[in-house]
Parts: structure tokens; sequence; C-alpha cells
């Protein structure tokens, strides 16, 4: 069984806010777990390439530069080794300017292996409101509508994922105020796959 897990959440959702807090339950209760974050990798790999590019200007680049960084992303990843669980934090598509792009096409997915895919999930309103209250980052899309387009585009991609991955798919709520049990919800579905 593949120690991998694929958490996959709409920008805005909560997703670092949620992995954060992850990380606080897992030692809390010693339970060994790795967390990677796949944007932070392919940032890296563009400075590698003496691109230097803010995170939220990664999705506006050339496509066929992009999905060369995602592809080699994937398989720095993938070399990952160690007996606990694997996180790897990423997008189940991506907004760019030829249109919706997935974030674990087939490749990404045969490095990956993921015993299991997570959704973070919340209400629209909800995260409508955090992308307009989150000055730090750059938003393209902040309506309810937009963000519930956004819930519906991440399932599709994360059914077709799970058909090629042959992998299940969960999701996980995170209701406003409530990261921890969100956080917790997330463990107890990763140690249940991962000591199978
Ligand atoms: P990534 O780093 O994943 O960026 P992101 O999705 O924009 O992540 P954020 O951290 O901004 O959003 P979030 O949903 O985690 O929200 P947050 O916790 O901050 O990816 C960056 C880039 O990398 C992508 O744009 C893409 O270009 C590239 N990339 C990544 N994977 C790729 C792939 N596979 N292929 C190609 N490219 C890829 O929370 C938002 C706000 O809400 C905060 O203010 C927070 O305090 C608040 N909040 C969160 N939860 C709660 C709660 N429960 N109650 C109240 N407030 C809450």
């Amino acid at each position: 069984m593949s120690r991998t897990i694929i958490v996959a959440g709409i920008p805005g959702v909560g997703k670092t806010t949620v992995l954060q807090e992850l990380e606080n339950v897992a030692r809390e209760k010693n339970i060994p777990l790795k967390i990677v974050n796949f944007g932070n990798v392919m940032n890296e790999l563009f400075k590698k390439r003496g691109k230097t590019v803010h995170r939220d200007h990664m999705r506006r680049q050339d496509l066929e530069l992009q999905a060369k960084v995602q592809e080699q992303a994937a398989r720095e990843i993938g070399k990952t080794g160690g007996k606990s669980a694997l996180v790897v934090d990423t997008h189940m598509f991506v907004r760019t300017k030829d249109g919706i792009w997935p974030g674990t096409p087939r490749r990404v997915l045969e490095e990956l292996d993921p015993g299991l895919i997570i959704l973070i999930e919340a209400d629209p309103e909800d995260i409508a409101r955090r992308r307009n209250a989150d000055r730090t980052r750059e938003r393209d899309s902040k309506t309810v509508d937009e963000a519930r387009s956004d819930l519906e585009w991440s399932r599709y991609m994360a059914s077709a994922n799970a058909v090629l991955a042959g992998a299940p798919i969960q999701i996980v709520l995170n209701p406003d105020g409530h990261q921890r049990r969100a956080a917790e919800d997330l463990l107890a579905l990763i140690r249940k796959r991962t000591l199978q």
C-alpha cells in the first residue's frame, strides 16, 4: 500500500491552515508524518532555472514550462523516502491563461502513486470571504459563484485522478473556526489508509 496521500483544496479553502494544524496534531500524538507543498517545490525549481517567480505568478507562466516544472517536482517528491506517511499538499487543477489545467495529470500521478486522495472543502460563502479577506495573496476568483465552480472542478478532476490511480477519494470539511477538527479528521483518514 502506497504511503502517499494527496491532499488538495481550492485556493482559500484553508488547506495551508488545516495542514499546519495537522502537523501540530500529529506531533502531539507522536505520529510521524511528512508534509510536502507541491507549490513550494515548483517555486524552488523555477528559481533553479533562473526564473524567480512569486507563487501566485507561477500559474501565469507559459504552460509548457509549467508542465516541465510540474513533472520535475513530481519526480522529486516521488523520491521522498521514509517510513512515515507522505502528505502531498497540492491542487486538483490550476487556472492558467490557457484554461483549467490538471494539477496531477497522468505522469504526475505515476510519480506520486497515491494511496488516497483527500479533498478539503468548505462552504462557498466561507471560501469567498476568506479569499477576499486574505490580502497577502493574489486570488483570481473571489465571488461565491466562482468558489462554487472551483469546488465542482476540483471534484471532476479528483474523479479522473481516482480512476487513473485506482485510489479512493475522501472529503474533509473545514468550517469556519474548526480547522483543528478538520485536521483531526484528516489525520484519522491518513492513519486508517496508511496502516492497512
Ligand atoms: P499553494 O501553495 O497550494 O497555494 P494556494 O492554494 O493558493 O494556497 P493558500 O495557502 O493560499 O490557500 P489555502 O486554501 O491553503 O488557504 P489558507 O490556509 O491560506 O499553491 C501555490 C501555487 O503553486 C498554485 O497557484 C500553482 O501555481 C502551484 N501549484 C501547486 N500545485 C501544483 C500542481 N500540482 N501543478 C501545477 N502547479 C501547482 O487560508 C485562507 C484564509 O482563510 C486564511 O486567512 C486563514 O486564516 C483562513 N481560514 C482557513 N481555515 C479557516 C477556518 N477553519 N476558520 C476560519 N478561517 C480560516
